[in-house]
């Protein structure tokens, strides 16, 4: 069984919108809604579970019967990003495998996903794409201290796939170390397990401030 984790319990400070951005529309269609259809028809996901605020919950629970949208379980998620998926983990049972994706990238793709499930039997992944620029590593003092070689920077997406044991035990020792990860896979890294970067896409982006609105509204037209 493969379940799939889809965050949307964050508060979308950055986008200054009146309402949380996952509701924000892509061409008539919430973010929220793009990002769970792809799930959703991907055959190789068996459950979804969304991880929302409960002031949001009234209003998801109507956008899924607008969309008609089934069996997708709904838990409360937490003070931070880490704290919601928590949250999921805790509620979901029989699954072997699990992939963690965040709402607000609606631009997943079915070969992705089917890459994180093909892959995640043999090692946990993460979805990145290589860095285009030069990346500068500064200190305190913005002095550049060195520069990486670009070949080896990729760029952390979702999805990014583990084996449920994994990913819990990865929290586990988060929460007792008091380790707050930027993601999942840093969690899994940390107890010293093999993670393998898997391609994602440059159109994979995550909607955060209002200019990404705009690319949004281009990535949209242009994969039709
Ligand atoms: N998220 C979540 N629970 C939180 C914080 C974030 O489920 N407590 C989710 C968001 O809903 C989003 C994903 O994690 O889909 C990535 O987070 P981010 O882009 O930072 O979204 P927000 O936290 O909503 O935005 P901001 O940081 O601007 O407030
Ligand atoms: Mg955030």
């Amino acid at each position: 069984m493969i379940d799939a984790i889809i965050v949307a319990a964050g508060s979308g400070k950055r986008m200054k919108a009146k309402e949380n951005k996952q509701f924000l529309k892509i061409e008539d269609k919430p973010i929220i809604i793009w990002t769970l259809e792809k799930f959703y028809n991907n055959k190789n996901i068996d459950n979804i579970t969304v991880a929302i605020r409960k002031e949001d919950e009234k209003k998801m629970l109507s956008l899924f019967d607008e969309y008609n949208m089934k069996n997708i379980q709904l838990v409360y998620g937490g003070k931070e990003r880490q704290d919601s998926i928590e949250n999921c983990l805790d509620t979901i049972i029989h699954t072997d495998y699990v992939l963690i994706h965040d709402g607000a990238r609606p631009f997943v793709s079915d070969e992705i996903i089917n890459n994180c499930v093909n892959n995640c039997p043999k090692s946990s992944c993460c979805t990145g794409v290589l860095a285009k620029d030069t990346i500068k590593i500064v200190d305190k003092d913005k002095n550049i201290t060195s520069t990486p070689d670009r070949k080896s920077i990729w760029y952390a997406q979702t999805p990014q796939a583990f084996h449920i044991d994994i990913i819990r035990e990865a929290y586990k020792y988060a929460r007792e170390t008091n380790f707050i990860g930027t993601d999942d896979a840093s969690l899994v890294e940390n107890l010293g397990y093999k993670v393998q970067m898997i391609e994602g896409s440059y159109n994979n982006i995550k909607i955060t401030t209002r200019e990404d609105l705009a690319i949004a509204k281009y990535i949209a037209q242009s994969i039709k």
